[in-house]
């Protein structure tokens, strides 16, 4: 299983850095949603569902976290600890966030809007799907 870390490349001067992150070129997709979630209550975990199709990159701009991506199987997993940090999270993949800092802000860039009907809530419905169209053999 294959773990795609961006390193973003920061744009640093005397006053600070800066990242900017533009769709198809440091992103691989057309970014339709940003969301972001901070004030993690210690010991959550949230996620626990993949996607039929939806794409996503996951950066930790403050804090820490880490991230359990699992592909039906084989787990990896990754900890976010820098704003430059962006981690690919394919379709078809399980994640699972947890061990955020508290002051942890994890930005999702999504390369499509909400849709309930996207997401594999069941981890069993997922195992079958991904058994059944081996669809993710390279992720
Ligand atoms: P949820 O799917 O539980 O988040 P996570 O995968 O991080 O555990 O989403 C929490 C709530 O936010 C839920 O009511 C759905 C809503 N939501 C949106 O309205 N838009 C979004 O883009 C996302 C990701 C969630």
């Amino acid at each position: 299983m294959q773990v795609i870390k961006y390193m973003f490349q920061p744009h640093g001067d005397e006053r600070g850095q800066l990242i900017a992150l533009e769709e198809f070129n440091d992103i691989p997709f057309r970014i339709k949603r940003v969301y972001y979630m901070y004030d993690t209550v210690a010991g959550v975990v949230r996620g626990k569902h993949a996607h039929k199709s939806l794409e996503q990159i996951l950066v930790c701009i403050h804090g820490t976290c880490k991230i359990r991506l699992d592909n039906g199987r084989e787990k990896k997993v990754v900890q976010l600890e820098k704003p430059y940090e962006g981690l690919y999270v394919a379709n078809n993949m399980w994640r699972e966030m947890y061990d955020f800092s508290p002051d942890a802000v994890l930005m999702v860039l999504a390369s499509d809007v909400y849709d309930e009907k996207d997401y594999i809530r069941d981890y069993d419905e997922f195992l079958k799907r991904v058994k059944e169209n081996g669809d993710n053999d390279e992720n």
